[in-house]
C-alpha cells in the first residue's frame, strides 16, 4: 500500500508528488527541509465541513482547537472560515490577540491557568472561560471583581467515560487532571459555587472525552451523562445550561486501518441525542458546541524531509534517516503513532523494500515510521510524511539543538512562508553567560586559537 493522498496532493505526470499544485521537491529546494506544509484548500474544506454540518444545520458553535496547530496565519484562516478558537495558554491567547482574532469567539481552556493568564484573558475580553476546577473559579471571580467585570464561564466536567483510544489522550475518565468529576460530587460542587459567585455568569457545561476517537457511540454516551447531570442540577437548583460543549476528539486517517466517521454523521447523531435528552429532562435544547482540532488540521499538513543516512543491518532492518524526526514530530515517540510516507521524487515507482524511517536525534526512540514499503531510498531523496498537521509543529522542540522547521501555506501553485525556519542564532538567543563564566569562556577562546 502506498501513501493515501490527502487534499490537493497528487502524483503528477513526471511521477512526482505535488501539494497545492507544487512539487514537494520544489518546495524542498525553495524553503529547505524539514518543512511543514499546510494545504490551505484542505484546511479550509475541513473547517467548512464542520461549519456546514454543525453551524448551518443546527446553529452549533464550532471551536477550532488551537493546540493542534496555531500561528498567526492559521488564526486568520480559522477566523475567515467562521469558527471559534480554543486557546489553552497565555501563549496561544497572545497569538490570537496578535492575529486580531475576534475575542468574543475565543474560548480559554487550561487545567492550571495562572492568575496572570486569567487577568490577560479578562483584559482581552475572551468569550468564555472554560473553568477546570474550583480553585480557578475562585481566582477568576476575585480577579473579575477587581476589574469590575463578570466572566462568562463554562465548567469542564469529567464524565467518567473511557473512550477507546490511547492512554495518554484519554481525558474523560475520573482519574484525570482535567475537569470536575461528576461521580465524586465535585462537578455539582463546582456548579453550585459558580452560581453563588457574583462575578461569574455560568453559561454551560463542557466535557472532552479524548482524542483520535472513531466510535461515535462514545459521544452519545457523553451527551447522556452530561444531560443527566444537567437534569439533576435543574431539579435541585433550577439552573439549566444554555450551552453544552462536547470538546473535540474526532479521529482521522493516519494509516491503513483508520476509519473515521464523516462529520455529518457525528453532527446528526449528537444533535439528535441532545434534543432527546433535553426533552427527557424538560429543558430547552442547549446550544451545542464542539472543539475539533486534529480532524481540521491533521490531514491538511504534511512534512517534507531529505533522506540522509541509509543503513542496512542484514536480516534485521533497514533504517532510512531523515533530517528531522522526534524534534519536529514527537508523536511516534510519545504514542507509537503511525504514519504513511512517500518518496516524493520517486512517487511513480513501485515499492522495492520495507524500511523504517528514523530521525536524527540522539534517542533510539526517535523514529517516524516502522516498516514501510518504499522504492529504494538514497541520500538526497525527498520523503513526505502525510497527516502531520496536528500536534507536530505545536509539540515540536529543540532537542539536540535542532532548529524548528519553517512552515509554508500552499494553494493553487503558490507557496507562502507562514513560519520562518529557526536558525542557529535563534537557538542561543535566550542563553545568558553570567559574568563569572565570561573569563573562562574567553580563556577557552584564546587557548583554542
Ligand atoms: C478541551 C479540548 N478540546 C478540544 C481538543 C481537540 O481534540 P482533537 O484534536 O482530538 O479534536 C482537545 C485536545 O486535547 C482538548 O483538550
Amino acid at each position: 500500500m502506498g501513501m493515501r493522498l490527502h487534499g490537493t496532493m497528487r502524483i503528477n505526470g513526471r511521477g512526482r508528488l505535488e501539494i497545492g499544485g507544487i512539487e514537494a521537491a520544489e518546495l524542498a529546494r525553495r524553503f529547505g527541509t524539514p518543512l511543514y506544509v499546510l494545504d490551505e484548500e484542505l484546511f479550509r474544506q475541513n473547517c467548512r465541513d464542520y461549519h456546514r454540518h454543525f453551524t448551518e444545520k443546527y446553529g452549533a458553535e464550532v471551536i477550532y482547537a488551537g493546540k493542534t496547530l496555531i500561528n498567526l496565519a492559521v488564526c486568520r484562516l480559522v477566523e475567515e472560515e467562521g469558527l471559534g478558537l480554543d486557546v489553552a495558554s497565555g501563549g496561544e491567547l497572545y497569538t490570537a490577540i496578535k492575529a486580531r482574532f475576534p475575542m468574543h469567539r475565543v474560548y480559554f481552556h487550561g487545567n492550571n491557568k495562572s492568575p496572570g493568564e486569567i487577568k490577560m484573558a479578562l483584559e482581552a475580553g475572551v468569550g468564555r472561560f472554560m473553568a477546570d476546577n474550583l480553585q480557578e473559579l475562585l481566582v477568576l471571580n476575585s480577579l473579575a471583581g477587581e476589574m469590575k467585570t463578570r466572566a462568562d464561564v463554562i465548567i469542564r466536567l469529567t464524565p467518567g467515560i473511557e473512550a477507546h483510544t490511547h492512554e495518554y489522550v484519554k481525558t474523560g475518565q475520573i482519574d484525570s487532571k482535567f475537569g470536575l468529576a461528576i461521580q465524586t460530587g465535585q462537578a455539582e460542587e463546582g456548579v453550585r459555587a459558580a452560581l453563588r459567585l457574583e462575578n461569574i455568569r455560568l453559561r454551560g457545561l463542557h466535557c472532552h472525552i479524548g482524542s483520535q476517537i472513531f466510535e461515535l457511540g462514545s459521544y452519545v454516551h457523553a451527551v447522556d451523562v452530561m444531560m443527566d447531570f444537567a437534569g439533576k442540577i435543574k431539579r435541585e437548583t433550577g439552573w439549566t445550561p444554555e450551552e453544552i460543549d462536547l470538546g473535540g476528539g474526532l479521529g482521522i486517517y493516519y494509516a491503513e486501518g483508520d476509519n473515521p466517521p464523516p462529520v455529518s454523521e457525528y453532527a446528526d447523531l449528537v444533535m439528535a441525542r441532545l434534543k432527546m435528552k433535553s426533552a427527557e429532562h424538560g429543558m430547552e435544547t442547549p446550544r451545542l458546541m464542539v472543539e475539533p482540532g486534529r480532524s481540521v488540521s491533521g490531514p491538511a499538513g504534511c512534512t517534507i524531509y531529505t533522506v540522509g543516512t541509509v543503513k542496512e543491518i542484514p536480516g534485521v532492518r533497514k533504517y532510512v534517516a531523515v533530517d528531522g524526526g522526534m524534534a519536529d514530530n514527537p508523536r511516534h515517540a510519545l504514542y507509537q503513532a503511525r504514519y504513511e510516507a512517500v518518496l516524493a521524487n520517486k512517487a511513480g515507482l513501485p515499492p522495492a523494500e520495507v524500511v523504517s524511517v528514523a530521525g536524527k536525534c540522539c534517542e533510539s526512540g526517535d523514529m517516524l515510521i516502522r516498516d514501510i514499503a518504499l522504492p529504494a531510498a538514497e541520500p538526497g531523496d525527498i520523503l513526505v510524511v502525510s497527516c502531520t498537521g496536528a500536534y507536530n509543529y505545536t509539540m515540536s522542540m529543540n532537542y539536540n539543538r535542532l532548529p524548528r522547521p519553517a512552515m509554508v501555506l500552499v494553494r493553487g501553485g503558490r507557496a507562502d512562508l507562514i513560519v520562518k525556519r529557526e536558525d542557529y542564532e535563534d537557538l542561543v538567543r535566550n542563553d545568558v553567560i553570567p559574568d563569572r563564566l565570561r573569563k573562562s569562556g574567553l580563556a577557552g577562546v584564546a587557548s583554542a586559537r
